[in-house]
């Protein structure tokens, strides 16, 4: 799978839509499949042959440079942060539905909040709305380094919590650096096997094993479901979550699955968050638009791993 860019004219807002000078973006895991066409069946939705829709990228920041009919909630040079559904953010302008924006965080250079939208929103929902982490409770983040993982850990050390974090050696510093009170050695010791009990468990990894996972949990904790098994093209992805939604049928402890659901008002309360410096955005290495082609083949081969903040420069 090769992606390519090229030069294509401006696009025009409609009614009701902005267009967006694009600063900043990121590459998301949700990005990667939906490149791949994975999980297959996907491929309904997306095109059987060939992609049926022209562009990649959710995640955006940038300057609103025209507005269309009917909008009132935004002017020409305001920043702006947000997720676009049918992604087409890697690119130097995009045009967005003027209500699926926020208005960016002040303290962050705008480029830099191009990693946060699609990341940091799951992990909102996942901390604060499906796992409702409050003061003093002891939770564990499985899979506590990626996008989604890093600002869980963030977030919820944020809301005041214990926080453990399950992650492979070579992630501790970065979990340590954000404040996480445990780390776990993924590779060296199964938490869900142990005599711990959490008040939540954040499974973003989706390594846990069904039969084992709610053992880690107490009576009347939650275990929130967001990752799953992305290395199988097939329907274990879409599977998964329903046998833990079927799980938590049958069980005293709530089960949590959801798919992150981007409004305004949610990108408003994270920037807010940002600009009390709460959470920062996150990335660990920058491409621009030219160089990203490059950086999505290293991702897919491994030579490149983590979170790629994508750079746009602007010509004129
Ligand atoms: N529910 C939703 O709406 C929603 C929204 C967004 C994303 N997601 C899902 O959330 C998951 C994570 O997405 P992401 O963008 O954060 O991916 P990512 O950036 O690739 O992060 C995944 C992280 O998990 C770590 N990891 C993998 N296996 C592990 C294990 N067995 N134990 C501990 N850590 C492990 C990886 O570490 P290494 O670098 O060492 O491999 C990596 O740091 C994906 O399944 C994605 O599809 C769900």
């Amino acid at each position: 799978m090769s992606v390519t860019v090229r030069e294509v004219a401006t696009p025009e807002p409609g009614r009701g839509e902005v267009r967006v000078r694009v600063h900043g973006s990121s590459v998301n895991k949700g990005d990667r499949l939906v490149m791949m066409g994975t999980p297959y069946v996907m491929r309904l939705a997306l095109g059987l042959r060939a992609p049926k829709h022209f562009g990649l990228g959710q995640d955006v920041a940038g300057v609103v440079s025209a507005v269309g009919d009917g909008v009132t909630r935004w002017q020409v040079g305001e920043a702006v942060f947000g997720e676009l559904t049918l992604g087409a953010a890697w690119a130097e302008e995009v045009v967005a539905q003027a209500d699926q924006l926020a208005r960016a965080p002040k303290n962050v250079p705008l480029a830099e909040a191009g990693s946060l939208p699609v990341a940091a929103l799951t992990a909102w929902q996942a901390v604060v709305e499906e796992g409702r982490v409050e003061a003093g409770d002891r939770i564990v983040v499985n899979g506590g380094s990626g996008s989604v993982g890093s600002y869980v850990v963030q977030l919820a050390k944020a809301r005041g919590a214990h926080v453990t974090a399950v992650v492979r050696a070579h992630h501790a510093d970065r979990a340590q650096a954000l404040g996480a009170d445990a780390i776990v050695d993924a590779e060296l010791e199964d938490f869900s096997a142990t005599d711990a009990r959490y008040d939540v468990c954040i499974d973003v990894a989706g390594s846990v094993p069904m039969s084992r996972g709610l053992r880690a949990v107490k009576q009347k904790g939650t275990y929130v479901v967001v990752g799953g098994p992305t290395d199988d093209p097939w329907l274990r992805p879409l599977l998964r979550p329903l046998g833990w939604m079927l799980r938590g049928a049958f069980s005293s402890r709530r089960v949590a699955v959801f798919v992150a659901r981007p409004t305004p008002e949610r990108f408003a309360e994270l920037a807010a968050w940002v600009e009390a410096g709460r959470i920062t955005p996150l990335f660990d290495s920058r491409c621009t638009l030219d160089e990203l082609p490059q950086a999505l083949a290293e991702l897919e081969s491994g030579r490149r791993r983590g979170k790629v903040l994508v750079e746009v420069h602007h010509r004129v």
